[in-house]
């Protein structure tokens, strides 16, 4: 197969996150603490993920790192956004993630990062009140000011390329409407203040705009409209979204393509959870949770597929609820109750109780995103990058398809695509050469 041309990552990257919370500082001090020997960068497949190449009679499986030129995290620059002016020190402390003693070994790097003024408006996150804000006339002049920022942090970090991950919080439901349809549509609606235009958009159009990759680890629109996906492939920008797959959802798109793989059926999938950070702060609003509740749901109905399998999957229940629950701070509960059905319909059900730390399961899913959307760039892919839906919770499809949400097709979706960058042969799997009475 003919090589895909990958540039090699000479240079620094900068890495910057708009919403320098729970996730962003907990990325950030992580990879310190990894170039510093402290730590392990565990849940990353770009630093620990290993791929397999050619037959299975020879046992070739390579770092990924050594298959496609991937940036080095000695190489890699943290900035960002917030509408709060703590550095990513403070915010580290007062998001509550990591240890107190891990977060004092870094505080002298994590201390010299400081947000940039965000492009915020409270009508979009009603619970949060921030006050280190840019001002302008027009959505447009905000989005002018961000690519000065981006250009400017660039020059001073000497970065030889950025990349943009949203970090910020989950804002109110929108619908896709006349405005996001073009490019034309969206320029004009920056420069008329259009209220479809949430901020979320406005950075996602100015990375996009400057040919900066962009992903989006929230369920916002943001860069998933038709306007932007026109934006992305005229400037040559990858773009990723929407909502990093951690918890509950992950588990699900886990468990439900096991079940459906044995032809065992589903009545219901009840899905709660407590958790106590400033998202869950943000989420206790009905209209925040509704974009939640959205990105949450498509993922059943795509996996199962009722309308094949009606007498498996027709009319399942499905409900999700996330409860703030001060008390838990960043260590989620998620409950699940699933019940299923077996031969001849006999009843069963299955228990999930994962205690898990969401700024723990989300931080190498930023630099995943990130470290990959720049060897996208690097190997001229531009758009919607289907192969990293594996780390979404209800990722972006090309047009005129349904978006995948089985972890094992997106596993061997991006697995390929990376032997696909390499030059290597894809892996089908289906080994009939191996068959002794074929020898
Ligand atoms: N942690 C997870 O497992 C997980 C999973 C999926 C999605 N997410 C999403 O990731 C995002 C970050 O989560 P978190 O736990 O870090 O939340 P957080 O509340 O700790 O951090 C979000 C930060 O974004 C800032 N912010 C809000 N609007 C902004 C804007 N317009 N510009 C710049 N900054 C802005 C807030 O001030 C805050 O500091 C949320 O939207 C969350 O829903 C998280």
């Amino acid at each position: 197969m003919a090589k895909q041309k990958v540039q090699a990552a000479k240079g620094k990257l900068g890495i910057l996150l708009p919403g320098m919370g729970a996730v962003a500082t907990t990325t950030i001090a992580g990879v310190y603490a990894i170039n510093k020997g402290l730590s392990k960068p565990i849940g990353s497949l770009t630093q620990m993920g290993r791929l397999r190449i050619g037959k299975r009679t020879k046992v070739n499986k390579p770092f990924i790192k050594d298959v496609v030129p991937i940036q080095k995290l000695k190489d890699v620059v943290f900035g960002g956004w917030d509408v709060f002016d703590d550095n990513v020190y403070e915010a580290a402390v007062h998001a509550g993630v990591l240890e107190k003693d891990m977060l004092k070994k870094l505080k002298t790097p994590l201390s010299k990062i400081k947000p940039m003024k965000a492009v915020f408006d409270k009508n979009y996150v009603k619970r949060l009140d921030g006050t280190h804000i840019k001002k302008a006339k027009t959505k447009m002049d905000l989005a002018k000011a961000l690519m000065k920022d981006m250009e400017k942090f660039k020059k001073e970090n000497k970065c030889d390329r950025l990349v943009v991950v949203w970090c910020g919080s989950t804002e109110i439901y929108l619908e896709e409407t006349k405005v996001h349809k073009t490019l034309k549509a969206l320029e004009k609606g920056l420069v008329d203040n259009d209220p479809s235009i949430a901020p979320s958009m406005i950075y996602a159009y100015a990375a996009i705009k400057m040919g900066v990759p962009y992903a989006n680890g929230a369920p916002n629109l943001s860069c998933d409209v038709p306007a932007l996906i026109e934006l992305a492939k005229k400037t040559g920008a990858p773009i990723a979204g929407k909502d990093f797959k951690t918890g509950q959802t992950l588990m699900k798109t886990i468990l439900a393509p096991g079940l459906k793989a044995r032809a065992l059926g589903l009545e219901g999938w009840f899905s709660t959870n407590i958790l106590g950070n400033r998202d869950g702060a943000v989420l206790d609003d009905p209209d925040n949770f509704k974009t939640k509740e959205v990105s949450k749901l498509g993922v059943l109905e795509e996996i199962l597929e009722p309308e094949l399998y009606p007498d498996l999957y027709k009319d399942f229940y499905h409900k999700v609820r996330i409860n703030y629950y001060p008390p838990r701070g960043d260590a989620k509960e998620g409950w699940d109750n699933i019940d299923i059905k077996g031969w001849m319909g006999y009843p069963m059900q299955i228990k999930i109780d994962f205690l898990c730390r969401d700024s723990i399961l989300a931080a190498p899913l930023v630099l995943d995103l990130a470290l990959f959307l720049d060897l996208a760039k690097r190997a001229g892919m531009s758009g919607i990058q289907e192969w990293l839906s594996f780390y979404l919770k209800s990722p972006q499809a090309p047009k005129g398809v349904k978006p995948m949400h089985d972890i094992f097709q997106q596993q061997i979706k991006l697995e390929n695509t990376i032997r696909h960058m390499a030059g290597e042969d894809l892996i089908t799997h289906l080994g009939l050469d191996y068959d002794d009475d074929k020898k």
